[in-house]
């Protein structure tokens, strides 16, 4: 049996944030009704959610169908009473200039599903609001898709600079800065709306000096010809001679027949404040002014920050439990409990955290 060592010397499992890019995925935020029976019906789906994907999962594994669960600032001190508050939780911290607005949003719970299918997608997303459906509102609902050899309805490919390996469990996995919750993760999401009509209107060479990148083929814009508000550069974030990486798993959605076209953006990573700096830049722009030209074409229509803790967090969840962590040492995220079924649970990724 394979385990995965976590910071502090325990085994946990992780949830399964790193994955190739799947052919679909089902982004659902909700926001969890006022009474404590339904906090308590959350807290049981918690513990139940890795034997509903293994349900669903496993009648097509080459599928690799996977939900990843994370939980808003208020969500947190409400379904955890006692236990301690992941350091960085904090509601979505907006950015504002002109008429570019990262908007926040309410968002208790965000399930994030993927599969190479979307008929799984689908199926565990209707389980879960099957066990949840009294005690929580949708707040917003998104089926994506792999479009082509992964490319945004803008038309580049995304996603291409993710990192991989190492430099991903370093780029997304809590360590030691808080190591009640090593092995956590936080993540960004936003839902963007695209202005096609006036994109595609441009020339293709101003489209390419936006994104920073070549469109057919991909390649990266010489730094010569590049400008300093294209997207890539502004989202590249470098701290003591360090680039601060980020994991993305945007899926184009949209509705032709609506005139609907748009990005989800959602986006992993060991500390909020990353890819709050990346918004900064976008939407204020560095130096301020000289902001990213892809918010000319693009509007945010949602934004939530989410904490993601492992799984062994997940499975020592009860409805009658509302702080295992403070409860005993047994079930505390401070002292994480042995891998159980032996996976890695971070697709190909395997490493000792430190
Ligand atoms: C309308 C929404 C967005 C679209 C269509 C979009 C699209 C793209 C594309 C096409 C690339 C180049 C290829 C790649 O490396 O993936 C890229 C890179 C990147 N984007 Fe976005 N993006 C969006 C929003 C965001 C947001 C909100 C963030 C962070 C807050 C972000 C962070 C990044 C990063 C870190 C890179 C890699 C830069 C590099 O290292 O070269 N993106 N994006």
């Amino acid at each position: 049996m394979t385990s995965f060592p976590a910071r502090d010397g325990n085994d946990a499992v992780l949830q399964k944030i790193s994955t190739p890019m799947t052919g679909a995925a089902i982004f659902l935020v909700v926001t969890i009704n006022s009474a404590e029976a339904d906090a308590a019906a959350v807290r049981s789906l918690c513990a139940d959610l890795a034997a509903l994907v293994r349900s669903v999962g496993f009648r097509d594994p080459t599928s690799a169908l996977s939900c990843v669960l994370g939980f808003g600032s208020e969500a947190w001190d409400r379904l955890f009473v006692g236990a301690p508050r992941p350091l960085e939780l904090h509601p979505f911290r907006e950015f504002h200039a002109d008429a570019r607005h990262a908007i926040a949003t309410p968002g208790d719970l965000l399930f994030h599903i993927r599969a190479e299918r979307l008929d799984l997608c689908f199926n565990l997303a209707a389980l879960i609001m099957e066990r949840l459906c009294n005690s929580v509102v949708v707040a917003d609902e998104v089926q994506g898709f792999q479009y082509y050899d992964n490319r945004d309805l803008l038309g580049f490919v995304d996603g291409t600079e993710n990192p991989e390996d190492r430099e991903a469990i370093d780029a997304i996995l809590i360590g030691a800065e808080d190591p009640a919750y090593a092995g956590g993760s936080y993540v960004i999401v936003q839902k963007y709306l695209h202005d096609l009509v006036g994109w595609n209107a441009l020339p293709i060479e101003a489209q390419e000096r936006i994104i920073g990148r070549k469109k057919l083929e991909n390649t990266e814009l010489d730094d010569a010809v590049k400008p300093s508000y294209a997207h890539n550069a502004l989202t590249t974030i470098v701290e003591n001679g360090q680039e601060m990486k980020i994991l993305r798993e945007n899926r184009p959605f949209g509705q032709p027949g609506q005139g609907e076209f748009g990005t989800y953006f959602i986006g992993y990573a060991r500390s909020p404040r990353t890819i709050e700096q990346m918004l900064e830049n976008m939407f204020i722009g560095r130096p301020p002014g000289n902001y990213d030209r892809l918010l000319d074409f693009s509007r945010a229509v949602t934004g939530v920050l989410f904490f993601v803790p492992t799984g062994t967090f997940l499975d020592n969840l009860g409805a009658d439990d509302p702080a295992p962590d403070a409860a005993s040492e047994e079930g505390s995220a401070q002292h994480v409990s042995p891998v159980r079924d032996g996976s890695l649970r971070i697709g190909s990724l395997k490493g000792k955290l430190s």
